[in-house]
């Protein structure tokens, strides 16, 4: 494989016939020219104002006010009582921010969970609160349900020149199938919703729905289907569908495929299988320029991520296949694809519980991967290191607004899994990473990725024109 790096080093002079050009010429141009690399990233301030000041130079004027680093100083509330008894049998460590937001009865719960009164409601939105994103509120769809697209992905349809959100259904009771099994609620199906600005969502209905019945059917509700991706394939003219397919103990580690010939569903689901004959639980598709599209799961017992290329009709798998970020233990990938490098972010793996992100490059989509870091900014520490309570799911490229992308999570409530809440954040490609990597000799080889922290944000009006944006950038 070819391995390109953003910030190459010239690897060789061109010397014409005339010039005198000796070797140790050669060598001190690039003795002088590494010296001269070395003080640039010396000198260029690499945390704090310094950086935000060269991303926003680099910036479009647009993009800045989602860059704006905003903080949270949430309180922990002091310790309930307890009485004098339990107190001596288990001295009780204070609590942390992490400890409040899984307490489901914390003081606190209000700030990652708000309530019905503050919903962001798409029809009632003539105020100050119009394509306003706010992350973890209950947001509603055009008839004033919450939107239920959990663990989702967005499908851009061209013909309809609209956005799909595919998703899971959870309209459900949250209930544990026994003892040692995790919160679950039954398959009710995968809900779809379009929307052509992204803010306003209209319910499309349930576009493949659970089986009641035939127990022995992937998608009988007592099994798990989860984070449903749709893809379209312009050869067939079919919406393909790929999802995790398992039974209640997560035991199966498949893929589920569907089609349908309208965005809108209904799907024919077609099968179920292990990809490669490996173990498959978290997943995503990525659908390259060209037009391939490629499966990346977690395999191995989710401790590495496998990807592969589909076949043309996208219904199946190929028999080529890498192994990436071996070790890591990373689930919940979202990848895109930024001026031909690929950027993926994952989340650890902790079950319901939020967990750090990482961002990763790649020159080739089938690897190396190298990890760049976290790539949250603002919040607070634990924000940060939460991935602001919540795990990825996708990346929306944004056309016409060149660097930047809305990132997707799931902030996921686990004592009732209908009530988990989305987290949409800008995310922005941009500046030299803050985390060396470790053959580069220092040199920052890939463009930071930065999700930020914001109460309360919304994309650049789009009153202003495509062609606007790109005569300025
Ligand atoms: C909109 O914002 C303005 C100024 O911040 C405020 O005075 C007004 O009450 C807000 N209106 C609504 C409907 O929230
Ligand atoms: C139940 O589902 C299985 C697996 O999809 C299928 O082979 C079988 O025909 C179904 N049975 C009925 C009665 O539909
Ligand atoms: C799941 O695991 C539980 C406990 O080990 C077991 O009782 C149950 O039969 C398993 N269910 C399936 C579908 O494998």
């Amino acid at each position: 494989m070819r391995i390109q790096h953003k910030c190459k080093k010239p690897t060789s002079f061109n010397c014409n016939a005339g010039s005198r050009c000796t070797a140790t010429a050669v060598v001190w141009s690039l003795v002088g020219f590494l010296l001269f690399l070395h003080l640039y990233y010396l000198i260029i301030p690499r945390d704090g104002v310094g950086r935000e000041l060269q991303v926003r130079m680099g910036h479009h004027p647009v993009i800045h006010e989602l860059e704006e680093v905003e903080e949270e100083n949430v309180q922990i509330p002091p310790p309930r009582k307890r009485s004098p008894r339990a107190v001596k049998r288990k001295p009780k460590k204070p609590n942390t921010l992490i400890d409040e937001f899984l307490d489901e009865n914390s003081q606190i719960r209000h700030l990652f969970f708000p309530d019905m009164k503050t919903a962001i409601d798409p029809m009632n939105g003539n105020g100050n609160d119009s394509f306003h994103y706010y992350p973890g509120k209950i947001w509603l769809d055009t008839e004033g349900n919450p939107i239920q697209a959990h663990g989702g992905g967005i499908l851009y349809d061209h013909k309809s020149r609209t956005y799909y959100w595919y998703g899971e259904y959870k309209d459900g009771p949250t209930y544990h199938a026994h003892k040692k099994g995790a919160a679950r609620v039954d398959i009710i199906g995968v809900g779809c919703y379009s929307s052509k600005d992204l803010w306003t969502w209209k319910n499309e209905g349930i576009v493949l729905a659970a089986e009641e019945q035939n127990e022995t059917h992937d998608l009988h509700k007592s099994n798990v289907l989860e984070r449903p991706k749709v893809i379209y394939n312009q050869k067939t003219a079919k919406y393909v569908m790929w999802m995790h397919i398992d039974d209640v103990n997560y035991t199966k580690a498949a893929v589920g495929i569907a089609i349908s010939d309208y965005p809108t569903g209904p799907f024919d689901y077609l099968y179920s299988k292990r990809p490669h004959g490996f173990d498959s639980r978290d997943m995503t598709l990525f659908k390259d320029d060209d037009g391939v599209v490629y499966l990346i799961y977690s395999s191995e017992d989710n401790s590495e991520l496998h990807i592969g290329p589909l076949t043309e009709d996208y219904l199946y798998v190929t028999d080529v296949v890498r192994s990436i970020l071996v070790g890591q233990h990373r689930e919940a990938p979202a990848l895109f694809k930024h001026q031909g490098t690929y950027y993926m972010i994952t989340s650890g793996c902790t079950g319901w519980a939020p967990n750090e992100a990482l961002a990763h490059a790649a020159e080739s989509i089938m690897g190396p991967w190298e990890t760049v870091g976290n790539p949250c900014i603002g919040g607070n520490k634990i924000f940060r290191l939460t991935t602001f309570f919540s795990q990825s799911t996708y990346v929306i490229p944004l056309p016409g607004l060149p660097d930047s992308y809305i990132f997707m999570a799931d902030r996921w409530n686990p004592a009732d899994l209908r009530n988990s809440r989305y987290v949409w954040l800008p995310l922005i490609v941009g500046g030299p990473v803050d985390r060396p990597l470790d053959y580069n000799f220092g040199f920052p080889l890939w463009s930071r990725v930065s999700i930020y922290w914001h109460r309360k944000w919304r994309l650049p009006p789009r009153a202003v024109p495509v062609n606007f944006l790109v005569l300025l950038v």
